[in-house]
C-alpha cells in the first residue's frame, strides 16, 4: 500500500463529563491513501462522528496520533490546525449549518468573509465553479429557505468545495434526505472524488456505504479489522 494520506494511530477520546464512561474513541486506529473514498460505518453510539471530527482535527484526541502527510498533527499549534483546515479540508454536517439570511453563492463563500475585506474575484469565480459542479449555479442568489433540503446539502458540499481541499469530510451527507436525493448526493461525492478529492464520509446506510471503494467499521470506540 502506499503511503497513506492520512493516518490515526491508537485514539483514544473521551468528552467531558464521560468520566465514568468508557471513552467514545478506545484506541481506534486507520489509514486512508490518497484518492480513497471511505466510508466509516458502525451503530448509532459507535464513535463515528467522533472520529470523523477527531480525523479533521476538529476534535482533540486524548491520546494517539494524526498524521497527515507525514507529519504529525497531534503536534500542531491551533494556528497551525486552523491554516491546515482552511487549506486542504473541507467539511459538511449532518445539519448542513447554512445560514438562513445569506444567498447560495454568499453561504458558499461564508469561508472566505473575514470583517469587512471585500472577496477576490477569483475566490467568488471559484465559489460560482464549485456551484455548476454541484448542479446548482441557477440558484446562487436563492435564500436556503427557498431551496429542497437536498439542493441544501449541495451547497454546503459546495462550500466545503471552496477553497479546493484535498480532503472531504462528510458526517452523515445524505442523513436527512429521501432515497431519491441521498443517491444523487452520492453521486455527487463519487464525482468530487473522481477530481482527485480524498473522501471520507459516515454513513449508517448500506446502501450508500457499499458505494465507497471502502468501509472501515466501528464498534464501541474500536475500528474492526478487515476480515482476512
Ligand atoms: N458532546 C458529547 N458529550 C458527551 N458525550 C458525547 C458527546 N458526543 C458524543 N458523545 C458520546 O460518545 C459516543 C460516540 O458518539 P458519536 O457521536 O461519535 O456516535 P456515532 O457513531 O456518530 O452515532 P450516530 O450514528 O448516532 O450519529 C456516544 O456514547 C455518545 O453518547
Ligand atoms: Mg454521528
Amino acid at each position: 500500500m502506499q503511503t497513506p494520506l492520512l493516518e490515526a494511530r491508537e485514539i483514544v477520546k473521551s468528552y467531558r463529563g464521560e468520566a465514568a464512561q468508557a471513552p467514545a474513541l478506545r484506541g481506534a486506529s486507520l489509514s486512508v491513501a490518497e484518492g480513497e473514498f471511505v466510508c466509516i460505518v458502525g451503530r448509532s453510539g459507535s464513535g463515528k462522528s467522533t472520529l470523523l471530527n477527531v480525523l479533521s482535527t476538529l476534535l482533540k484526541a486524548d491520546s494517539g496520533e494524526l498524521v497527515y502527510q507525514g507529519r504529525d498533527l497531534t503536534r500542531a499549534t491551533e494556528t497551525e490546525l486552523n491554516r491546515l483546515r482552511g487549506s486542504d479540508f473541507g467539511m459538511v454536517f449532518q445539519m448542513h449549518h447554512l445560514l438562513p439570511y445569506l444567498t447560495t453563492l454568499e453561504n458558499v463563500l461564508l469561508p472566505f468573509m473575514k470583517g469587512l475585506s471585500p472577496i477576490p474575484e477569483k475566490r467568488r469565480e471559484r465559489a460560482r465553479e464549485v456551484l455548476s459542479l454541484v448542479g446548482l449555479a441557477s440558484k446562487q442568489d436563492r435564500l436556503p429557505g427557498q431551496l429542497s433540503g437536498g439542493e441544501q446539502q449541495r451547497v454546503a458540499i459546495a462550500r466545503a468545495l471552496a477553497a479546493g481541499p484535498s480532503v472531504l469530510f462528510a458526517d452523515e451527507p445524505t442523513g436527512s434526505l429521501d432515497k431519491t436525493t441521498g443517491r444523487g448526493i452520492m453521486e455527487l461525492l463519487k464525482r468530487i472524488n473522481a477530481t482527485g478529492v480524498t473522501v471520507v464520509m459516515v454513513s449508517h446506510d448500506p446502501e450508500y456505504a457499499a458505494q465507497a471503494s471502502r468501509r472501515i467499521t466501528i464498534d464501541d470506540g474500536l475500528v474492526v479489522p478487515d476480515a482476512a
